[in-house]
């Protein structure tokens, strides 16, 4: 059991800092340009999704939407949820009647999106936020289609032991890590890989491809300590899935 469960809601993890309305304005903004966002991690995520062009794609934990902006300039049908009323007023005000937008909490079962309604689903930097993975990835199975393609972002888990290496590795541990950037303390789950995998397997999609990203190359001159930070340290991993059955 968590160290921390007792006096934590885990089935709403972060929830009060990303309802917080500054907060999520300033996260909007600054994922926009950033390094680890916008020049490392939106690159190498989308890199592994296959043509969105005329396809139904789920952006689950839609956050302000930058995922969803591209998919539909990139010619996708999108449905977008998220648990925070803060981001999904973000998201909306964006992306207006571009995309089916629905405030949901993926720690439940998604009812309200149909089985095998969906080519694709994005997850960036989302599944951290919840222990149980065995429910989250059975509801992906149920609304891909067969063949369709889970493409999901999370911390890298070397990252986030390195932080606290004072953990067991080999266990799905509740951590608590600073974002100076933005002056809040954010919880998470830090999960070792096997677990990605055992998941993936359970729940019944073949693993195709991994990636660990390193920076583009234009952050070296707009944010140069973030660059030698993500040129030689792993900070977040990239997977790409498909639905088997
Ligand atoms: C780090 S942000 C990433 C946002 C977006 N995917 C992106 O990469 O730009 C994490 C997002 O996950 C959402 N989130 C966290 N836990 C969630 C949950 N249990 N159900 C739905 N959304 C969740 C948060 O509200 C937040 O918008």
């Amino acid at each position: 059991m968590d160290k921390k469960s007792k006096y934590h809601d885990l089935h709403n993890l972060s929830l009060d800092i990303y309802n917080n309305g500054d907060f999520a304005q300033s996260y909007a903004s600054r994922i926009e340009y950033n390094a680890h966002n916008a020049l490392y991690e939106r690159p190498a995520t989308l890199s592994l999704l296959s043509d969105v062009n005329g396809k139904t794609v789920l952006d689950a934990g839609c956050g302000p939407g930058a995922y969803s902006e591209w998919l539909i300039e990139n010619g996708a049908n999108v449905t977008a949820v998220d648990y925070s009323d803060e981001m999904i007023y973000i998201a909306s005000k964006r992306l207006g009647k571009r995309a089916k937008i629905i405030k949901a909490n993926m720690n439940s079962p998604m009812l309200f999106l149909k089985n095998e309604e969906f080519d694709m689903i994005v997850s960036s930097m989302v599944l951290h936020y919840l222990r149980d993975w065995r429910l989250v990835f059975n509801e992906f199975n149920r609304i891909l289609k067969k063949d369709g393609e889970l493409v999901f972002s999370i911390h890298h888990p070397f990252m986030e032991f390195s932080f606290h290496p004072d953990g067991n590795y080999h266990e799905t541990e509740l951590v608590e890590d600073e974002w100076p950037a933005f002056n809040v303390k954010m919880e998470y789950y830090r999960r070792p890989l096997s677990e990605v995998f055992e998941i993936l397997k359970e729940t019944d999609f073949k693993f195709a491809e991994l990636l660990e990203p390193k920076p583009l190359e234009e952050c070296k001159e707009l944010f140069p300590d973030s660059y030698e930070t993500l040129s030689r340290k792993p900070w977040f991993i990239c997977f790409k899935a498909i639905k088997l059955q």
